[in-house]
């Protein structure tokens, strides 16, 4: 499908109908950049977060997971640079009033509303400030992390000897993050409040390009593997000019989004600088101990770092499609079937003969083995179907007359519409595998 603008706000739209995404706080007007998921979205961002979790933690021996704390010691910002150096440049209009991140604003020193002047470039710190305690004074003050990466450092030591881990070893962490952004939008693309899912890989100083190589490979397909176009993802390697200070390369995975190619996650070789940084600001060598050389070392970092929301965002644009023209349109939504919020749909064909009382044992027996499912008694079959398609159910299990005579369903598959019969007893085994088969 060709990238249009309009594909975004039809996205939109459908997010809020079928309820994927609404806007937070909406009876009030909105929050801007800050939005809600609904029954649809939340299960479709929980699966996200679940095949990560599954690919870089469940299924790997030498990566652990831990689940940090959103406040942390002030002190962390100061040593890992968020405090000087966490900063967008930006800019005011004088006379509109209007607000711009001063190196997005392509080649022009006038505002783009109302072509006022422009105030002089400010550093704007992105950490959101709270107080922690009844005094709000500058004692007090705490952030709201704007990474998790961070939590991760800062308890190197403690997993590393809790769990009896040796480099190359990776800590993994999904949570939420803040940051201030100056200018959010695009929907769940650039919000103020998201989520991330970062892991920390501590390898040898002398393995951190081959594990940088591996790494980016590794997230890149991970994309593919839950059905993104590989033709809509690339791998865009930083010039040396764009490299933060700290870091000897990095790559971000970028999406074609209707709104252009956008970073979906970075890629970066850390080097040494965050375990140095915590063990100089805290007093508190976090170096490994090689218990074969007897020495100590800080280990390089490689880290990928994804957003589960710019993740979610993505695999929503990426399986939209429309099939046919006019009153013949399907919407499909083509979720691989690990991610779509509902896996099956059971819809007996009339609402007699006996029909709803076998279809409501089949979905017993579904949510009984923990396979989100769907009911689903009103309206004519064909439009059954179609709310299922625009919903990205991979699989729909209708009661009809035969079923009556000789206890088999019709299964019936989103994307190639193919419907075959399957014996009510063996409905629930069938769905498990085909869902555990299309898992990577
Ligand atoms: N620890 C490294 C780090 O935080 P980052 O590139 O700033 O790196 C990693 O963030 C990922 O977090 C991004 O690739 C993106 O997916 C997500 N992310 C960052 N800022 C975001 C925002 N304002 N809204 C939504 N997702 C965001």
């Amino acid at each position: 499908m060709a990238a249009t603008p309009d594909l975004m706000s039809t996205i939109v739209s459908l997010c809020k109908r079928r309820g994927f995404i609404f806007q937070s706080s909406e009876i009030y007007g909105g929050l801007n950049s800050c939005w809600d998921y609904g029954p649809l979205g939340v299960e479709l961002k929980r699966n996200v977060k679940e095949a990560w979790w599954r690919s870089m933690i469940t299924n790997r021996r030498d990566i652990v997971g831990i689940d940090a704390s959103i406040l942390m010691h002030p002190k962390v910002w100061e040593s890992s640079g968020h405090l000087a150096g966490f900063t967008d440049p930006l800019v005011d209009c004088k006379k509109c009033k209007s607000r711009f991140r001063a190196d997005h604003l392509e080649n022009t020193d006038k505002c783009p509303k109302c072509g006022g002047e422009f105030t002089e470039v400010r550093k704007f710190n992105l950490m959101f400030k709270t107080f922690m305690g009844p005094v709000e004074d500058q004692s007090a003050t705490v952030f709201m992390r704007p990474e998790t990466a961070q939590g991760i450092f800062v308890n190197f030591l403690n997993v590393q000897q809790s769990a009896r881990l040796k480099p190359p070893f990776g800590i993994g962490q999904i949570g939420k993050s803040f940051r201030n952004e100056i200018t959010p939008g695009n929907f769940t693309y650039r919000t103020r409040e998201f989520e991330q899912m970062e892991m920390e890989f501590f390898v040898p100083p002398s393995e951190d390009m081959q594990w940088y190589e591996y790494w980016k490979n590794f997230r890149l397909n991970w994309y593919v593997n839950y059905g993104i176009k590989p033709d809509k993802l690339r791998l865009r390697e930083h010039a040396k000019d764009e490299l933060a200070h700290y870091a000897k390369g990095c790559a971000d995975v970028e999406y074609e989004f209707p709104f252009g190619w956008s970073e979906l996650e970075g890629i970066a070789n850390r080097t040494d600088f965050d375990l140095k940084a915590h063990s100089e600001g805290s007093g508190k060598s976090l170096a490994y101990f090689d218990e074969e050389t007897k020495q100590h070392y800080f280990p390089y970092v490689i880290e990928p770092a994804a957003g589960a929301d710019r993740a979610t965002l993505a695999f929503l644009v990426d399986s939209y499609d429309v099939e046919g023209e006019g009153k013949d349109a399907r919407t499909v939504l083509r979720f691989h079937p690990s991610l779509a919020p509902i896996k099956a749909a059971v819809l007996p064909l009339v609402k007699r003969d006996g029909m709803p009382e076998k279809a409501e044992k089949i979905y017993n027996d579904l949510l009984d083995n923990s396979i989100k499912s769907f009911y689903d008694l009103n309206s004519a079959i064909g439009r059954r179907y179609a709310r299922q398609d625009e919903a990205g159910t991979p699989f729909c299990i209708t009661v009809d007359s035969q079923s009556l005579e000789d206890d088999t369903v019709t299964l019936r598959e989103r994307d190639s519409r193919e419907q075959i019969r399957v014996a009510s007893s063996q409905i629930v085994d069938v769905i498990s595998k085909k869902l555990k088969d299309s898992r990577k």
